[in-house]
């Protein structure tokens, strides 16, 4: 494509392209590499930021892919040079990946700025790696495209379809119950991961990749690809040359994630039956953009789109399934009259554009619009006197005798407590009881926890009951279920209301009115707030005490304080 720019105006141009002592000490060191000024000469540089790891199975394809996104960057007339970053295992990192998505976007705007990159291929896909890269590219400004991990295989378990997660929890359950044994629990081991790629149902992972995609940072049917389907590769190389027209067009992210990009993802999240971590990071990523945009957003859009991907933990199927029914294309092309089709999108053309065409192929994976799977959205947004700025909750993977529900609490003060206490065979519980958990807010876990699924208490779980009403600041994967009410804000170590929930208080829940309440009065609320004491700082020093620090409530996205907005950061001089 011919340049519609000077390659002279190029970022890269500071470091490669003048003549003076420092350019000659980046140029020599290029050629120590073995390049020569064929290589970069004019042309603009792209990034690859790629959080492969040994530990990060999500993404271990990503260190193969990464080539394929080189392979496409050289085709198209621009320099590839790939820049690892934090991985973000789900699994692996404690206390919570939550603690890090910040430390992630820090690392990627400021990999990104002190480097000689014109354009950037964002590589991630595991929950917090997709805000986290696409913040830290929208606060650097220039043209990026996420590459999204993609889905792993089906689980598989004799002849069972396993999904990540959700079957996890589904058969701990029903080994603590005494149900499957310790064989089975094995066998299950083995089965539920069968290959590279992210959770395959719809959890954080399969709702931000599509989130990103709805929002216009993808290539077209990006997120929905297995990872290991050879179209994945092609995907990335075809990532790979259209950034390099991104750079010459300066398509940058400011001008993709507008107000009604944004509008577009949460309705998408809202078909798709998405994570609640969704609320949370879409709302940090368009404050990165400048907009505006708080939980009232996510629970109008919810009253008016309906769950129609009928996929785990919502619905049945699995995101390999979600792919052969056509995508996130086609769920797209199913809801386009609710969709915004004008925005721009990575590709230069609207979504409308990108969509053309698509159509739904399995139609009881991707619903009909006039046949859903829930008749509302995918998260409901409850206020009251319990959550002043809010709490949020799933209905649609919830028991709907819960969604209108009064019953008496049980308040554990941590998550050890809650630990063993749902173990005791003699707990004085029913099923209609609620679940109360402090202290595993964004400031309190540190870090927001996915402990939100609290258990259900061992004794219920032998009687047979799988869902009950639970309450915390903390979050849920996306993989979880039940009538879990969670991001409570603000959260109980600053002292929000929840901390001042006892046992034996009664908590009353209507997702219809969007409201929650905590049956105490205003007098003995006062007189527990003169007697709370704030518990003491979690972390004395180190990324953890500047967490605390800076981190905002799970209302305001949770991002840090002085990394909101959309204020200029100075170019680094080089000398
Ligand atoms: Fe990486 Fe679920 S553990 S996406």
């Amino acid at each position: 494509m011919t340049p519609r720019k000077a390659p002279e105006s190029l970022r890269s141009h500071r470091w490669l392209g003048v003549n003076d002592m420092r350019s000659f000490g980046h140029r020599s060191r290029l050629r120590q590499f073995g390049y020569d000024a064929a290589d970069w000469g004019g042309k603009p540089v792209i990034g690859i930021i790629n959080t492969w790891s040994d530990i990060n199975a999500c993404h271990g394809h990503l260190r193969a892919r990464a080539e394929d996104v080189k392979r496409g960057v050289q085709q198209a007339g621009g320099f590839p040079l790939e820049l690892p970053a934090m991985s973000l295992a789900e699994p692996f990192v404690k206390p919570s990946t939550m603690l890090y998505r910040n430390f992630l976007a820090m690392e990627t705007e400021e990999l990104l700025r002190s480097h000689p990159i014109d354009g950037v291929v964002l590589m991630g896909g595991c929950d917090k790696t997709t805000p986290a890269l696409i913040m830290g590219a929208t606060s650097m400004g220039i043209p990026a495209i996420y590459v999204p991990a993609g889905p792993m295989l089906r689980g598989n378990w004799r002849g069972n379809q396993l999904g990540s997660g959700t079957d996890a929890w589904k058969y701990w359950d029903e080994k603590r119950a005494g149900n499957i044994s310790e064989d089975d629990w094995a066998e299950i081991e083995g089965g539920i991961s069968r290959s590279f790629g992210t959770c395959m149902v719809m959890g954080t992972a399969a709702t931000m990749m599509a989130i990103a995609e709805a929002m216009g940072m993808t290539l077209p049917g990006a997120s929905s690809i297995p990872a290991v389907d050879s179209s994945h590769a092609r995907m990335c190389a075809a990532a790979g040359r259209r950034i390099v027209d991104m750079v010459w067009e300066d398509l940058t992210p400011g001008k993709i994630i507008t107000s009604a990009a944004v509008d577009n993802a949460i309705r998408v999240h809202m078909a798709m039956g998405g994570s609640t971590n969704a609320i949370i990071h879409v709302i940090a990523m368009a404050r990165r953009a400048g907009l505006k945009l708080d939980m009232r957003r996510f629970d109008e859009i919810s009253r008016e789109i309906p769950v129609i991907a009928n996929v785990r933990p919502s619905g049945q199927y699995l995101m390999e399934d979600f792919f052969y029914a056509g995508g996130l294309r086609a769920l797209m092309a199913e809801l386009k009259d609710k969709l915004d089709l004008s925005c721009t999108t990575v590709t230069g053309k609207s979504l409308g554009e990108n969509i053309a065409g698509a159509a739904v192929y399995h139609p009881d994976v991707i619903h009909p619009l006039r046949d859903p799977l829930y008749a509302e959205g995918a998260t409901a947004v409850l206020t009251g006197n319990l959550a002043p700025d809010g709490c949020v909750m799933k209905p649609s993977a919830a028991e709907p005798r819960f969604l209108h529900h009064r019953g008496k609490t049980i308040a554990f003060e941590d998550y050890n407590e809650m630990a063993r206490e749902v173990e005791r065979e003699d707990l004085d519980v029913t099923a209609d009881h609620i679940l109360v958990l402090k202290n595993g807010g964004p400031k309190g876990g540190p870090g927001m926890p996915e402990w939100g699924m609290l258990p259900i208490p061992r004794k219920l779980v032998k009687a047979g009951v799988r869902d009950m009403v639970r309450i915390s600041d903390a979050r849920m994967s996306g993989t979880s279920y039940g009538a879990c009410i969670l991001h409570v804000a603000p959260e109980s170590y600053v002292g929000g209301p929840l901390a001042l929930v006892q046992t034996d208080d009664e908590i009353e829940v209507d997702v219809a009115r969007r409201r929650i309440h905590l049956h105490v009065s205003d007098e003995e609320l006062a007189r527990r707030r003169a007697a709370w004491t704030p518990p003491p700082p979690r972390y004395e020093r180190g990324y953890g005490a500047m967490f605390s620090q800076h981190v905002a409530q799970a209302d305001q996205g949770c991002d840090f304080d002085f990394l909101e907005g959309t204020a200029a950061t100075a170019e680094p001089e080089i000398h």
